[in-house]
């Protein structure tokens, strides 16, 4: 039986195309998904435009993150007819991913859908949501508490950024949404932040250990601008590094982390252990609030319709979460 997928090829140079595969066409698993939804990061932007060196291998289908239903499987743990998600685990990048109506994936990677959320509420927090409470977990779990002072959350409008404010803000965390667009106000305002700070008019200090300012931040635009918030950061706060939407450079000295106890925490969600990314999938609406689902969701795309998405998203021509119904 054919079925739609969003899928990229290498020649004559990276792209995608609306296909129709049959099973068969996809990478190898044990188990078979019927996708309700998936949703468009960054990184799906960047393979599906061929902005971004992202797939190893070609062709494969988009889509760094799924939701679903089980049609198949054969791993006695999980069920035909039970809700999962997928997310990371190489899914869109050496593997087919969610941009598809149908996925085979390695059950391996299965997380059965928690009760607190649905499947399109698991694309709306998707690998964004994901990556932004692993980074609140992580700052946690390394002492970060509200009384050390405000989290700057940088690309503040953007997947991750929208979930670090709005987590942040519910969990009673002082944050300051930084954005390099004035139009995204009202929105991060919604969201909670307490303060909005345009990219251009923060007054970042050139010096490598800079007045202490912020408990810590999540980062995800790099560059020059992560380089001088680490140097304006708290004594024993942290620094999660995300992203890497204005530049991947980061051109530090060591002075913030020997004199201050500043820890700079990396965070990967693509190879997250499989316990603690269970654990952080679990955490929403128990240990972690329950987002504002319908605030970040910008936009809900039918799978047929993506193609333009992918450049409009890297040329910031969205905000919060864009998520592709795959039926
Ligand atoms: N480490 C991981 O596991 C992981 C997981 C997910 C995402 N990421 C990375 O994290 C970043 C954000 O991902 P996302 O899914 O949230 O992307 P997104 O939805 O496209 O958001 C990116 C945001 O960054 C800001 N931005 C974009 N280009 C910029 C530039 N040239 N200079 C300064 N700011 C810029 C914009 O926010 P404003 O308009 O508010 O400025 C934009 O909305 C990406 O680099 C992505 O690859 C990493």
């Amino acid at each position: 039986m054919p079925f739609l997928a969003c899928r990229v090829f290498d020649s004559p140079e990276v792209n995608h195309q609306l296909v129709q595969l049959e099973l068969n066409d996809l990478s190898d698993g044990d188990t078979v998904i019927k996708v309700d939804y998936s949703s468009i990061n960054y990184k799906d932007a960047l393979a599906a435009s061929g902005r971004g060196k992202i797939m190893k291998s070609f062709p494969l289908n988009a889509g760094i993150d799924l939701a679903g239903t089980i049609e198949q499987t054969s791993n006695p743990n999980f069920k035909a007819g039970q809700k999962i998600l997928v997310n990371g685990c190489g899914i869109g990048e050496n593997h087919d991913g969610g941009l598809a109506e149908y996925a085979r994936v390695k059950s391996e990677w299965l997380i059965a859908l928690p009760e607190a959320y649905d499947t399109r509420q698991a694309m709306i927090i998707g690998t964004a949501g994901f990556t932004a409470a692993l980074a609140i977990y992580r700052m946690q779990q390394n002492g970060q508490t509200p009384d050390k002072g405000p989290i700057v959350v940088t690309g503040a409008s953007g997947g991750v950024g929208s979930f670090a404010v709005n987590l942040l803000s519910k969990m009673g965390y002082e944050t300051i949404a930084l954005t390099s667009r004035q139009s995204m106000r009202d929105y991060l305002q919604g969201l909670g932040a307490g303060q909005i700070t345009e990219l251009d008019k923060l007054d970042l200090s050139d010096k490598p250990l800079a007045k202490a300012v912020y408990g810590g931040a999540i980062d995800n635009i790099g560059g020059e601008t992560l380089s001088k918030i680490i140097a304006h950061t708290n004594l024993w706060g942290n620094v999660a590094s995300i992203g890497l939407a204005d530049s991947p450079k980061l051109n530090a000295m060591v002075f913030p982390f020997i004199l201050r106890g500043v820890s700079l925490l990396g965070i990967s969600s693509t190879n997250c252990p499989m316990d603690l990314r269970t654990k952080i999938w679990q955490q929403f609406g128990n240990e972690l609030p329950l987002p504002d689902f319908e605030k970040i969701v910008s936009e809900e795309i039918k799978l047929a319709d993506v193609s333009p998405y992918f450049d409009q998203l890297i040329d910031k021509k969205h905000h919060g979460r864009l998520i592709v119904n795959c039926q």
